[in-house]
């Protein structure tokens, strides 16, 4: 089951790579050539993979999913870029302190069981000075707004419903509202947070 659902998404989120390669050129643009970076859940390491390609950085990706770790290997070296997919959970990462410059986490925060551990995680394993980035469904997201966003997305008519239904029934669930993010920031002891509004969802920029 798990492996199907991995498939799937691997097949949809596939079909809309200009938006991750567009993400991985906005990071790069901020991000030195060699800083280490982190995704935290990156699923089919869409992002990693296109960031690889941009220049010389050291990417690791922490996913829980065996399932999710073997497809992404898999793509990074069809695509010919390294990167470093380990599976873990990102409440208790097997990284150490300090380790990365930059790290994101997209479309995954709202799934995790220990959201709170996962923040104070995610600073523990930053550098000082080292920036976090978390893109997430925000769960007063209008259906109109979804519905406009899963048009876009460019999948066939029954993917499409599925998709539009998985938001309705499952993430906007699951989804935080801001003043939940900022109680739960509160917990992690980054120097600086900022949440901001964008379309669907919010980005939640965090310095350590
Ligand atoms: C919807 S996918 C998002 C993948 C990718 N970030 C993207 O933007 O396409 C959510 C991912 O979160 C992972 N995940 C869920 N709980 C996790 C946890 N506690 N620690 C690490 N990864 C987790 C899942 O295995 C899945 O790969």
């Amino acid at each position: 089951m798990e492996g199907m659902v991995a498939k799937w998404y691997t097949t949809n989120t596939g079909k809309s790579l200009s938006e991750f390669a567009r993400l991985a050129r906005r990071i790069a643009n901020q991000l030195p050539r060699g800083s280490t970076v982190l995704e935290v859940a990156p699923g089919p390491g869409y992002f990693c993979t296109e960031l690889a390609k941009l220049g010389a950085y050291s990417i690791t990706g922490l996913d829980i999913s065996h399932t999710f770790v073997e497809i992404a290997s898999k793509k990074a070296a069809e695509a010919g870029v390294h990167v470093d997919f380990r599976q873990g959970n990102a409440s208790r990462m097997p990284l150490g302190n300090d380790t990365f410059d930059f790290l994101l986490c997209r479309a995954a925060f709202k799934n995790f069981g220990q959201p709170v551990a996962a923040l104070q995680e995610m600073c523990r394993v930053l550098k000082p000075g080292g920036r976090g980035l978390i893109i997430d469904l925000r769960k007063d997201a209008s259906m109109e707004s979804i519905n406009r966003e899963v048009d876009g997305m460019g999948l066939g008519p029954i993917n499409k419903m599925v998709t539009k239904l998985t938001f309705r029934t499952m993430l906007l669930k699951s989804a935080y509202t801001k003043a939940q993010f900022q109680y739960m920031l509160a917990q992690a002891n980054f120097r600086s947070v900022e949440i901001q509004e964008a379309g669907i969802g919010f980005e939640i920029s965090m310095t350590k």
